[in-house]
Order: structure tokens, then C-alpha cells, then sequence
């Protein structure tokens, strides 16, 4: 199964797209966690995006799309994937359906993972990151066992660089303006499902499933 997660920073895609992944047995490939594995290296790729990323901007396109193509070639993305914040504009969204083209393929589904600004904001100053294997944590709705601890690798779990009061405005606004026209985009090819994010991690798991009908 293909499919394509929106929503807004914060909503739960990546939380939700770990679940899926695991159920599926398919790649969960989320571009800011190729870009944040870049400036963590200090890759040429890295140097150019960190500041995007810092002020809570989008990365241009063109150096975008060229890394999602490379990787949808992989071998372990024959039985599907879940795309977890790309296509993030409409030129992207675009580029994604012609390359799948080319592969004599297409999105099987878009799911929005719907939350509310107000309820984002509140949990982006708690969300937790763990710093070697990406799990995702929240010291209110959803703490490690340990303080500061992964429950999977027990590695440290950090607060993203990005995650300040100030970006995650601007991360908002940047959604709001750029990202929100593909709910239409998707609405129009009749792709889209929607999950309210709301209420615990579980809950949102339950309503994510069925929309997706696995
Ligand atoms: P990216 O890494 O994609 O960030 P984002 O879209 O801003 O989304 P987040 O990862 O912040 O949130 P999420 O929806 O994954 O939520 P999470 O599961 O962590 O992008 C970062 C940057 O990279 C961008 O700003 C841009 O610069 C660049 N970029 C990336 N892709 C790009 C592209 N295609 N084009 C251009 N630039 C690009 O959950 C959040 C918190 O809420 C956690 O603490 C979690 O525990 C908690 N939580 C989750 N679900 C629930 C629930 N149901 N109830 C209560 N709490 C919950
Ligand atoms: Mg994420």
C-alpha cells in the first residue's frame, strides 16, 4: 500500500506512521528525518537545508523531490511506503504523481490527520525525540518509562531543534499557506481519508486504521 500522510507539524504523522509501518511491513520515509540525518552528519545536503529547518521554512523543491525519487527506487519500496511530510506543496504533490507514472504506479491513499492550532502548540513544547532511533515521545500525553530515556534503544531522548515557541508559529503559518491546498489536491482524486488527531495516541491509532481499512 502506498500512502501519503498530511497534516500539520505536530499532528502525529510521525507517531501514527510507525504504527503503520510496523502493522504493513513498509518503509516509513519521512523527509524531515532524512534532512535532520543530514545536518546531524554534516553532509553537503545538511549544510544547505539547516537553516530552512531552523527558521521553520520549507526546503525548495528541487532539492526535495530529488531525494524522495532516489529513495522510492530502493528495493524495500516494491511492497509500499508511507510518506510522512512530502508532498508538502502542490509542485511536489505534481512531481510525486509523475514519477509514479513512470513507475506505472500511483498513491493508493492520503490521509490528514486532523488537530486543531491550539492543541499543536501545546504539544510541541512537550514532544521528545529520541536521538538514535527517531521514536517519538511527549512528557504530558505520552513519557518515556525512564526520564530522558528511549523505551526502544535506551538512548537519550531530546527536544528538536525546531520545536521553539517562535518556529512552530512559523512552522504553522508556513502549513497553513503552502501544505493545506493537497487536502483539495487529494480531495479531487478522491484519495483522501481523514482521521481526527485528538484525545491519546491510541485513540488516534483506532481512527487512522479504519480510515486507511487495515
Ligand atoms: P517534519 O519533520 O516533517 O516536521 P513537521 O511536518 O513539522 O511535523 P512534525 O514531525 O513536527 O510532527 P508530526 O506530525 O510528525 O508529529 P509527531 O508524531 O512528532 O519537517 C521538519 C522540517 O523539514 C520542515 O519544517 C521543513 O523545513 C523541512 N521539510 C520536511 N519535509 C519537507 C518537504 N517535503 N518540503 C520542504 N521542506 C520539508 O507528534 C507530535 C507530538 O505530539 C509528540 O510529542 C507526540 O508524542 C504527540 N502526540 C502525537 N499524537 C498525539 C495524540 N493523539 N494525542 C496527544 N499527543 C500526541
Ligand atoms: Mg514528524
Amino acid at each position: 500500500m502506498k500512502i501519503i500522510l498530511l497534516g500539520a507539524p505536530g499532528a502525529g504523522k510521525g507517531t501514527q506512521a510507525k504504527i503503520i509501518s510496523e502493522k504493513l511491513e513498509i518503509p516509513h520515509i519521512s523527509t524531515g528525518d532524512i534532512f535532520r540525518a543530514n545536518i546531524k552528519g554534516n553532509t553537503p545536503l545538511g549544510m544547505k537545508v539547516k537553516e530552512y529547518l531552523d527558521n521553520g521554512e520549507l526546503v525548495p523543491d528541487e532539492l526535495t523531490v530529488e531525494i524522495v525519487k532516489d529513495r522510492l527506487g530502493n528495493d524495500d519500496c516494491a511492497k509500499g511506503y508511507i510518506l510522512d511530510g512530502f508532498p508538502r506543496t502542490i509542485p511536489q504533490a505534481e512531481y510525486l504523481d509523475k514519477v509514479l507514472s513512470e513507475m506505472n504506479t500511483s498513491i493508493d491513499l492520503a490521509l490528514l490527520i486532523d488537530v486543531k492550532d491550539e492543541d499543536i502548540i501545546t504539544r510541541m513544547s512537550g514532544r521528545r525525540v529520541c536521538t538514535n532511533c527517531g521514536a517519538t515521545y511527549n512528557i504530558v500525553f505520552n513519557p518515556t518509562k525512564v526520564e530522558g530515556i528511549c523505551d526502544s534503544c535506551n538512548s537519550e531522548v531530546i527536544q528538536r531543534a525546531d520545536d521553539s515557541a517562535e518556529t512552530v508559529l512559523n512552522r504553522l503559518e508556513t502549513y497553513h499557506k503552502q501544505t493545506q491546498p493537497l487536502i483539495d489536491y487529494y480531495k479531487k482524486t478522491n484519495k483522501l481519508v481523514v482521521a481526527e488527531g485528538a484525545e491519546e495516541v491510541k485513540d488516534t491509532t483506532e481512527r487512522v486504521l479504519k480510515a486507511l481499512g487495515i
